[in-house]
Formats: C-alpha cells, sequence, structure tokens
C-alpha cells in the first residue's frame, strides 16, 4: 500500500534537506500539482517558501479567489497575487494565431513570475510540480533556468534557481491523493484539466476583455449544471466557448446580433481521444436558458457533438 502520510513525511524531509539555506519560490496556476507544491513545500519550509500567484486573467470564474481563500487564507501559505490581467489583454490584443495566443502567454507567464521572484529576498530554489510522466518527457534537468527575455533595468539576464520537485515519481491521482492528504479542497483536488493558456485558447480569434467576460460567466454556468447534475464526476471537460460567430437573434421586441456560444462537454482517458457527452436534454436546455437569461449579449447557444479525432477538445 502507498501511504500517503509517510509519503508527506518523507517529502518534507527531503525538501528541508534540498533547501539548505536561502529562500524558495513556487508558481501557483491553480492546478492541483502547483497548489499541492505550494503546500507540501510550505510545509517543509515555513515562509521560507513564497508562492507567486500570476493572475493573468484566464482563469474560470471564482478560481483566482480560491486559490488565495484556501491556499493562502486556510492553508497559510505565503501567496502573493500578481495583478497581470491588464498586461496579457495588451499583448493578445490583435492576436488571432491559436499557437501565437500559446507562445505569448507562456513567455509572459515566466516574464512575469521572473519578475516577481526576483523580488523575494536571497531566492535560491523554485519548487515545482512537476509529475512523473514530464520528467521522463523532458529528460529531467536539475538546474531552472528561467529566460529573461527584455532586460529589467541593471538586473542580470538569466536567474539560475535550483530546482526542486517533490512529485518527480509521482502519477496524477497520487498528487490528488497527496492533496487530500495535505487537506487541499475538492475544488483543487477533483479540477478538471485546464489549459494553461486557460480561457485565452477559449476564444476563438482575438482575446477581448469583452470575450473573456462573456465566455467566463457562461463557463461558470455550465460548470454549475454540469456538477448539479450530478455530471461532474463522469466528465473529463465541460466548458463554453466563444466561437467568434455572430448570429441574429430576438430580444423583447427588436433583432439583436450577438455571438454565439458554444457548450463543449467531453469524456477521455486521457485527453488523446474523446467523445461529446450525452447529457440529457433537460441538462443542455438549463444551460442553454440560463446562458441567454444571465448573459444577455448572447442569444445563441449551440452544443458541440464532435468527436476527438478528428476534432480537438479545444477549439483552438
Ligand atoms: P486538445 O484540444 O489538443 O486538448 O484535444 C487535449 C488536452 O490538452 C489540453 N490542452 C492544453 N493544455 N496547454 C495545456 O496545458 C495548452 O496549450 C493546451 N491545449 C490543450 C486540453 O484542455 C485537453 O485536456
Amino acid at each position: 500500500g502507498w501511504n500517503m502520510h509517510a509519503f508527506v513525511e518523507r517529502a518534507v524531509d527531503e525538501l528541508r534537506r534540498q533547501v539548505t539555506g536561502g529562500r524558495a519560490v513556487v508558481a501557483l496556476s491553480g492546478g492541483v500539482d502547483s497548489s499541492t507544491a505550494a503546500v507540501l513545500a510550505h510545509r517543509a519550509l515555513g515562509d521560507r517558501l513564497t508562492a507567486i500567484f500570476v493572475d493573468h486573467g484566464l482563469l474560470r470564474r471564482g478560481e483566482p479567489e480560491t486559490v488565495e481563500r484556501e491556499i493562502g487564507g486556510r492553508l497559510g501559505v505565503p501567496v502573493t497575487r500578481v495583478d497581470a490581467r491588464q498586461r496579457f489583454l495588451t499583448k493578445l490584443a490583435g492576436v488571432v494565431d491559436p499557437e501565437e495566443k500559446r507562445r505569448i502567454i507562456g513567455r509572459e507567464f515566466i516574464r512575469v513570475f521572473e519578475e516577481s521572484a526576483r523580488g523575494v529576498p536571497d531566492v535560491r530554489y523554485l519548487v515545482q510540480g512537476t509529475l512523473y510522466p514530464d520528467v521522463v518527457e523532458s529528460g529531467g534537468g536539475r538546474t531552472a533556468t528561467i529566460k529573461s527575455h527584455h532586460n529589467v533595468g541593471g538586473l542580470p539576464e538569466q536567474m539560475q534557481l535550483t530546482l526542486v520537485e517533490p512529485f518527480r515519481y509521482l502519477f496524477k491521482d497520487e498528487v490528488r491523493r497527496v492533496a487530500r492528504e495535505l487537506g487541499l479542497p475538492d475544488a483543487i483536488v477533483h479540477r478538471h484539466p485546464f489549459p494553461g493558456p486557460g480561457l485565452a485558447v477559449r476564444v476563438v480569434g482575438e482575446v477581448t476583455a469583452e470575450a473573456l467576460e462573456t465566455v467566463r460567466a457562461c463557463d461558470a454556468i455550465v460548470q454549475e449544471e454540469v456538477e448539479r447534475a450530478g455530471w461532474a464526476g463522469e466528465v473529463w471537460q465541460a466548458f463554453a466557448v466563444w466561437t467568434g460567430a455572430w448570429s441574429v437573434g430576438v430580444k423583447g421586441d427588436a433583432r439583436h446580433y450577438g455571438p454565439v456560444i458554444a457548450v463543449r462537454c467531453v469524456q477521455s482517458d486521457d485527453g488523446m481521444t474523446a467523445d461529446w457527452v450525452r447529457l440529457p436534454y433537460e441538462v443542455l436546455d438549463r444551460i442553454s436558458h440560463r446562458i441567454t437569461n444571465e448573459v444577455p449579449t448572447v442569444s445563441r447557444v449551440v452544443y458541440d457533438v464532435s468527436a476527438k479525432p478528428p476534432a480537438t477538445i479545444e477549439w483552438e
């Protein structure tokens, strides 16, 4: 039997042995791996750990608050929230190519994180929630070089931090068990997979404040209704998409031209292949009515009935 209590004790000891002098930082993303790494490292290192939460404005409704309340508040990890929402929007302005969006978001995330990490006195270590499959894929290096793509007045061009990876021999289900052992909330432990570029790849075309706000509001409704209907544990991912299509509807007496929102709900074992979930019509009906009632610019909701392949899970 794989005993999580024993794992945590061993991991805490090992973290204390590895992080001998100076401070450590961890990048909180809202996901289970980084959240669990932060809580574990905090248990081992106390306030020698700073968790940096880059708020890029691309998370789901309530997620930044959950991270701050649960990881920062309830579990007592020192969390620095960096509000980079406007910065990401500015960088993404006018960008429509999905891969270009991903590059911009990845690059900007590292820049913001690095700028914030430089502000931590005597920082020498980077704790990451890397899992075994990722370690195998990358060959597993020991030093993290966070490349700076621009010069920040007078600072060296690169930050050298020693990488600490407490979960490098764990699989996803094991990290979830560690998370439970450490008292993380269900909202984080059972979070569905969520892409790093977040809602930006669920907005087809340019990421604008309006599109983000709309897709976030619709997504929250999808989450609530899928959860309420008891389907959350059955699905791999469920979400809303700003399709970039516009269509005519009627609101009151007037014709109204508004964005078309798609709902996507898929079953999958590993994300490589997927099928659309046969949600009951009543659930789809509630989602559709709530979206058009509560998100007034939307007058048309469609359900994505595509399998992967050939469609990908995300629209971008
Ligand atoms: P696709 O859309 O390729 O998605 O069928 C397969 C799985 O990967 C997730 N996904 C991403 N995850 N960064 C991520 O961290 C990305 O850029 C990205 N794109 C897709 C997707 O949510 C699904 O679970």
